[in-house]
């Protein structure tokens, strides 16, 4: 007995020491571990996304007759011939790839299954099941165009330049 005292007096971690250090440690690890947890149980659960409204560019950025995909957008500017302006889903209504203009053949192509839309969205062959949605398009007091994903039009729905 007096030989393990004497081994405990030459230890300077005693067996008292490293109970009471773990037991010290297990409890900060718990503390740390319930504030974290209440912290993201406080927080709101908010699903950010980016705004539904953007900048297209201006009227000028458009000659009469062209699709111009937004790549950031998924979105086509299309300006018609007769000088009127839409804006067009560019993913499509099957299963979500997004579609390209064909200015040869004067459409908007899906490349995954094959289906075909005019220049303005209207769908022509499937599988795709309806045509590409029309977004609510204005313009600014600078001429802005201001495209609103939002927000889905009918057909009938043009911006007139
Ligand atoms: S995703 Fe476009 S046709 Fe299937």
């Amino acid at each position: 007995m007096q030989e393990k005292a004497k081994k405990e007096e030459g230890n300077p971690i005693t067996r008292r020491y490293f109970l009471e250090a773990m037991g010290g440690g297990a409890i900060g690890i718990v503390a740390a571990g319930s504030v974290i947890l209440t912290a993201q149980f406080l927080s709101p659960n908010v699903l950010r996304e980016p705004p539904s409204k953007f900048k297209a560019g201006v009227v000028e950025d458009f000659p009469v007759g062209s699709v111009t995909l937004n790549k950031k957008q998924k979105v086509f500017i299309v300006r018609a011939q007769e000088g009127y302006l839409v804006a067009v889903s560019a993913v499509c209504t099957h299963l979500g790839c997004i579609t390209n203009w064909k200015s040869e053949e004067g459409i908007i192509a899906c490349p995954c299954h094959g289906s075909k839309f005019d220049g303005e969205g209207r769908l022509i062959e499937g599988p795709a099941p309806r045509s590409l949605p029309k977004f609510a398009m204005t313009t600014d007091d600078r001429g802005q165009l201001i495209v609103d994903k939002g927000v889905v039009v009918g057909e009938e729905v043009i911006l007139k330049v």
